[in-house]
């Protein structure tokens, strides 16, 4: 908040791995007015450190394009790395489409 205005927002989920939990699915943004300020950095630290002490959580997943430099840059520089694509294939797909395919035939 910056003068009683939201100026960015974090938000992830807590799941289960099998060793440990693990935050999925991060997403962070702050409004172009206020890039490089710090806020970005200084979000993701306090957001890290409760997930950390509330649920004592392993790792952090979050995804960026490959298409752009900016902000996968910026993720790595903070240490996050790519997962190989022989470990994980990142899926997604149409829940109507998806629960269609599901219905017994
Ligand atoms: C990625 C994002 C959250 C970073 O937040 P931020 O507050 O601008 O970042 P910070 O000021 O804390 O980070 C500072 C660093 O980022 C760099 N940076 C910030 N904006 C940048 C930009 N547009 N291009 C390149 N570097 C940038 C700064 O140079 C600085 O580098 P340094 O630590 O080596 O000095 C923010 O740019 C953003 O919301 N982007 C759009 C949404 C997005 O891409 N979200 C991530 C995917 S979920």
């Amino acid at each position: 908040m910056k003068e009683g205005k939201i100026i960015g927002g974090i938000a992830s989920i807590v799941k289960p791995w099998w060793e440990k939990q693990y935050l999925a699915d991060l997403e962070l943004f702050i409004d172009p007015n206020y890039h490089g300020g710090g806020i970005g950095k200084a979000l993701l630290r306090k957001h890290i450190e409760a997930a950390v002490r509330k649920y004592d959580v392993g790792h952090v997943v979050a995804d960026a394009t490959p298409k752009t430099e900016f902000p996968l840059a910026w993720y790595k520089k903070i240490g996050f790395k790519p997962i190989p694509e022989t470990e994980l294939v990142y899926i997604a797909g149409n829940a109507r489409e998806i629960m269609n395919n599901l219905t017994d035939s």
